[in-house]
């Protein structure tokens, strides 16, 4: 880092030589929660390494926009791109720039009607598997359910089980490892024949097979339904794959978990958003896409869903100029750390902010306050994508099962998304399930 150390509080739970990383392994989210109190820009230490937390929306939606050509993504990005190429996720200026453009058009609205019929075949098929009565590992099912409808939208081909299967486990061990490795101490680390370290190279190895296999399969069969059928340079299609691979599974299905598992515990919310998606779902006749995306209650739901339980809990930034923020100048090098998920749960802008609540979304609220797909240049370039997928999903599990928990979810931040612990769910055919049948499955 080049200049003087800015003058910022600390927070609390320092250690000699490793810094905060206690209180950031063992309680990540509320240690973030509470850094806001010290002031809107707190220093913490990985290791050694002096990291500059942002606590206020204010400042983090300025480093994402107005600053952003002053900022690259940091050092855990520095520590991926080696491994998991050059994707849009890890990309950085001009090339960034490039490779978005190119990728863009695959994101516009007509592509994600598109997308949605892809949705909903795959969200018909698992939910048509489900068994009433017996307890379901939400995680897994929806895990499988993203990680297929990515693929497919991908490459234009259906998964066999069995790649779905190796996608399922592929994606959160890469995801999960790739933040730990971040954080060693000495890249000789990940050497050492850990078991973190194997499970991580065999994952990252799984993925890239998987995806030269789906490419290989997408080139046999050409046409421009897929979203990647722009013409690559080989190596750079494949790192973009991977890319949007990692970038729109493991956020899709955790959002969707807590989605579903919310409504779980608020049966009469269940009940009421399950009357107002009724018949918007048509498989033979053609479902309006965007009449699903934009049902108001699905809506306050979905957002509310995604507030409480935003699923980056930690994006990161290095400043590439000194950076002037609040009266304080971070300089060049500086590493910039900020959570989505602390922000979206500050008391100070939301009213009993731990609380499930649809309603508060029929008030507005101030837009740089709720950005759960980020801002910017390097704003999610599939929140379109996401949005119709949450929006189907749910809509089509409601439409036909009433859904409850058997056990309370705890918050795992221990990948780049903030997990349910294990979430178990039983389904019943939802009351007015003929009606259901009616638009669902008799049209088929
Ligand atoms: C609920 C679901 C999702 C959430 C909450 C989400 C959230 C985000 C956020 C916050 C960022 C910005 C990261 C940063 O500024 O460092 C991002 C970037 C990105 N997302 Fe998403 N995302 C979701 C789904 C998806 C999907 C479905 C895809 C693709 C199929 C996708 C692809 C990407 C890519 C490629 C980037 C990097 C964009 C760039 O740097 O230009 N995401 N996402």
């Amino acid at each position: 880092m080049e200049g003087t150390e800015p003058c910022v509080p600390v927070g609390p739970g320092w250690l000699p030589g490793i810094g905060h990383l206690v209180a950031l392994a063992l309680r990540p989210i509320p240690f973030l929660e509470s850094l806001p109190r010290l002031g809107p820009i707190v220093r913490i230490n990985i290791w050694r390494k002096p990291v500059y937390v942002l606590t206020t929306a204010e400042l983090v939606h300025k480093v994402m926009t107005q600053e952003s050509a002053k900022v690259e993504k940091g050092f855990v990005f520095d520590k991926a791109r080696p491994l998991l190429g050059n994707g849009l996720f890890i990309s950085e200026r001009e090339f960034h720039v490039q490779q978005r453009r190119i990728i863009q058009p695959s994101f516009n609205r007509e592509k994600t009607s598109q997308y949605a019929e892809i949705v909903f075949r795959s969200a018909r098929r698992m939910a048509e598997s489900w068994i009433p009565g017996e307890p379901l590992d939400l995680m897994d099912e929806l895990h499988r359910l993203s990680a297929g409808i990515v693929a497919e939208a991908l490459f234009d081909v259906q998964l066999t089980p069995g790649q779905l299967e190796r996608l399922r486990v592929a994606v959160p061990a890469v995801l999960s490892g790739f933040l730990w490795r971040a954080l060693y101490p000495a890249p000789a680390f990940e050497r050492i024949p850990l078991g973190v370290n194997r499970k991580f190279d065999k994952a990252v190895t799984s993925l890239r097979d998987l995806v030269d296999d789906l490419r290989a399969a997408s080139a046999a069969a050409p046409g421009d339904r897929a979203l990647l059928s722009q013409t690559m340079p080989p190596q750079q299609l494949r790192d973009e794959a991977v890319s949007l691979l990692l970038a729109g599974t493991e956020t899709v299905a955790t959002s969707l978990s807590w989605v579903l598992y919310e409504l779980s515990c608020h049966q009469q919310a269940q009940e009421s958003l399950r009357e107002s998606i009724r018949g918007l779902l048509h498989a033979r006749t053609g479902t309006d896409w965007d009449k699903v995306a934009g049902c108001e209650p699905l809506t306050r739901v979905l957002n509310e869903s995604l507030r409480l339980h935003t699923p980056n809990w930690i994006l990161m930034r290095r400043a590439v100029a000194p950076l002037e923020l609040d009266g304080t100048t971070l300089p060049a090098g500086a590493e910039i750390l900020f959570s989505l998920t602390a922000l979206h749960r500050a008391p100070q802008t939301y009213q009993d902010s731990s609380t499930f609540d649809p309603q508060r979304w029929e008030r507005p609220i101030a837009r740089k306050a709720f950005i759960p797909f980020g801002a910017g240049s390097h704003k999610c370039i599939g929140d379109s994508f996401a949005w119709t997928e949450m929006a189907v999903v749910t809509s089509l599990i409601l439409d036909r099962w009433q859904i409850s928990s058997t056990r309370r979810a705890r918050e795992k931040a221990t990948s780049v998304t903030v997990r349910p612990s294990k979430m178990h769910i039983r389904v019943q055919p939802a009351p007015g399930g003929l009606r259901a049948a009616g638009t669902l499955h008799s049209e088929v």
